[in-house]
């Protein structure tokens, strides 16, 4: 099938995307665009809540999101690890040693606001061990969460994608919590009905060999 694309003209590939996705997406974007110089892209960026409304509309050719919805019928093909590492302000004091959720329950935590994927992998990690975190500020953006626990606000739960590939260097520790990292893979998802345009299916094509499995740094 690919081979039939390299002729591809002209296209245009609408891709939703959760915010967490983003900060991968520079690592594949760059070889899509040098093989399909004529495909025009366009991306949407929001929490899962946001994406799962437009996949629910068919605003979209594809969509990438860690949990796909199980009340709508999609194809879901997952495709790169999505860990979420809890994180503290480098010099914060905190125990020695590998931490559990009851060491961490005293702590000012920021976290990502409801609808978000991220908070919800935490709420139901929290709801199956049984403990409550002290949330001091509930927000929808992961940087300005990062940036926040750098200046010592508080811990965070947080994608590793979002760290960077030296957390240290912003100022931030990941720490060793038992149950931690969160593991589930992005997946890239539409509903199982959508007839997928040629640079959709490009795009997917690109998307699961190359990064099949693959960690972020560091993790
Ligand atoms: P979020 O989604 O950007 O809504 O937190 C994360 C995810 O689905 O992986």
């Amino acid at each position: 099938a690919i081979d039939a694309l390299k002729g591809l003209r002209k296209g245009r590939l609408r891709v939703a995307l959760v915010t967490t996705a983003k900060y991968f997406l520079p690592r594949m974007l760059g070889n899509f665009c040098r093989r399909y110089p004529d495909i025009d892209i366009e991306l949407e960026v929001a929490n899962r809540a946001r994406i799962v409304e437009r996949l629910r509309a068919n605003e979209d050719d594809l969509y990438i999101m860690s949990f796909p919805p199980e009340e709508l019928d999609v194809v879901a093909r997952p495709f790169l690890d999505n860990p979420l590492v809890v994180i503290a302000p480098a010099d914060y004091p905190l125990p020695a040693g590998p931490l559990t959720l009851a060491d961490l329950v005293a702590h000012p935590f920021l976290l990502r606001e409801a609808g978000s994927g991220t908070r919800r992998a935490i709420d139901r990690h929290l709801l199956k061990s049984g403990h409550a975190l002290n949330v001091k500020l509930s927000l929808g953006s992961n940087e300005a969460i990062r940036d926040l626990v750098a200046t010592g606000m508080g811990l965070a739960i947080l994608s590793r994608h979002v760290l960077g590939e030296n957390p240290a260097q912003g100022g931030i520790r990941i720490l060793e919590v038992e149950g931690f990292p969160l593991r589930q893979p992005w997946s890239v998802v539409h509903l199982r009905q959508k007839i997928l345009s040629l640079p959709a299916r490009a795009f997917m094509d690109e998307l699961l060999p190359a990064l099949d499995g693959a960690p972020p740094a560091g993790a």
